[in-house]
C-alpha cells in the first residue's frame, strides 16, 4: 500500500490516475480548488478500493499555503510515497501577446508553483531516503512555437527544474518522473479540434502509473511523441522561425 499525494486532482488526467491507484488499494490525498468535487471524487475512489481518500484544498498561486499543505498531507498519509503533481492552465496565446499579467498567471501556475511545491517535496522526500515525484509536463516544452509558447514556456522550466532535483535526488533513492503527454482529450482542451494524435485520460493514466511503477525519468505519453519531438526539437532554428506552427 502506497501513500500517495496527488496536486491537481480534478484533472482529467489526474481523475484517471487516482481511480487506477484506488483499484491497488492505496491511500490517497487529494489536493486541488474546488472542494465539492474532491469530496465526491474521495468517496468514489473508497468505493473503487482506496484504502483511504482525504481531500484538501488549496489554489496553487496561493505559494505562503505550499508548506502547510504539504505538512497536512504527510500527517495524513503517516508519509509521502508518491507525489503527483497534475495542475494546469492553457492560456490563450494571443490576449497573453497583449497583456504581460496574463502571461506571468499563466506562468506563476504552470511554473512557479509546481517549482515550489516540487522543490518542498524533494527536501521531504530527500530527508525520508525514498519516494517518488511525478510532474505533468508537456510535449509543448519540448519546443517553443508560436501557437503556444506562454504555456511552452512554463513546461520548458519544469522539465528543467525537473532534470536538476533528478540529478541531485539521484543518490538519494528518490526518483523524479516528468511526464509529456501529447494532445489528450479532456476539460482544458475542449475547445480544440480532435485528430488522430489524441489520446485519452485513461490511456495516459495508464502509462503514468507504469512509468512510476518502473521509477523512469521521462515518459512520453503515448510513446510514439518521443521520436516525434525527437524529430521537432532536430529541425535548425534558422528553418523553424519559417514554419507556421
Ligand atoms: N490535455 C492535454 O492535451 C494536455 C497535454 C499535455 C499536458 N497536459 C497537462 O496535463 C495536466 C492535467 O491537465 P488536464 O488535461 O487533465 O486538464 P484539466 O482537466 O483541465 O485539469 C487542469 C487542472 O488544473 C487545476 N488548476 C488550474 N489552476 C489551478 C490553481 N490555480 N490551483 C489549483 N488547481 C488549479 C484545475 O482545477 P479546477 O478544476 O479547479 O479548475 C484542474 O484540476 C496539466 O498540467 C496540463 O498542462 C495536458
Amino acid at each position: 500500500m502506497k501513500r500517495i499525494l496527488v496536486i491537481g486532482a480534478t484533472s482529467a488526467i489526474a481523475e484517471a490516475v487516482a481511480r487506477l491507484w484506488a483499484g491497488q488499494g492505496h491511500s490517497l490525498y487529494l489536493v486541488g480548488r474546488d472542494g465539492e468535487r474532491l469530496q465526491a471524487m474521495a468517496a468514489d475512489l473508497q468505493v473503487r478500493g482506496a484504502a483511504t481518500a482525504a481531500w484538501a484544498t488549496l489554489d496553487v498561486s496561493r505559494f505562503e499555503r505550499h508548506a502547510s499543505m504539504l505538512d497536512a498531507a504527510a500527517e495524513a498519509l503517516g508519509g509521502i510515497d508518491i507525489a503527483l503533481i497534475a495542475h494546469g492552465v492553457l492560456p490563450d496565446q494571443k490576449a497573453c501577446e497583449r497583456d504581460a499579467d496574463l502571461a506571468l498567471q499563466a506562468l506563476a501556475v504552470n511554473a512557479l508553483s509546481v517549482i515550489s511545491l516540487a522543490g518542498q517535496l524533494a527536501n521531504r522526500l530527500e530527508l525520508q531516503g525514498s519516494g517518488t515525484i511525478a510532474v505533468i509536463g508537456s510535449v509543448a516544452g519540448d519546443r517553443g512555437r508560436q501557437s503556444n509558447y506562454v504555456y511552452g514556456t512554463g513546461k520548458a522550466a519544469v522539465a528543467t527544474f525537473l532534470q536538476g532535483l533528478r540529478n541531485r535526488l539521484h543518490r538519494r533513492g528518490v526518483s523524479v518522473l516528468t511526464i509529456k503527454p501529447g494532445f489528450v482529450d479532456t476539460p482544458m482542451t475542449a475547445g480544440l479540434r480532435k485528430g488522430a494524435l489524441w489520446a485519452t485520460p485513461a490511456s495516459v493514466a495508464t502509462g503514468i502509473v507504469k512509468a512510476i511503477e518502473r521509477r523512469a525519468d521521462v515518459v512520453y505519453l503515448p510513446g510514439f511523441w518521443r521520436p516525434i519531438m525527437l524529430a521537432i526539437r532536430m529541425v535548425p532554428e534558422r528553418v523553424f522561425k519559417r514554419l507556421g506552427l
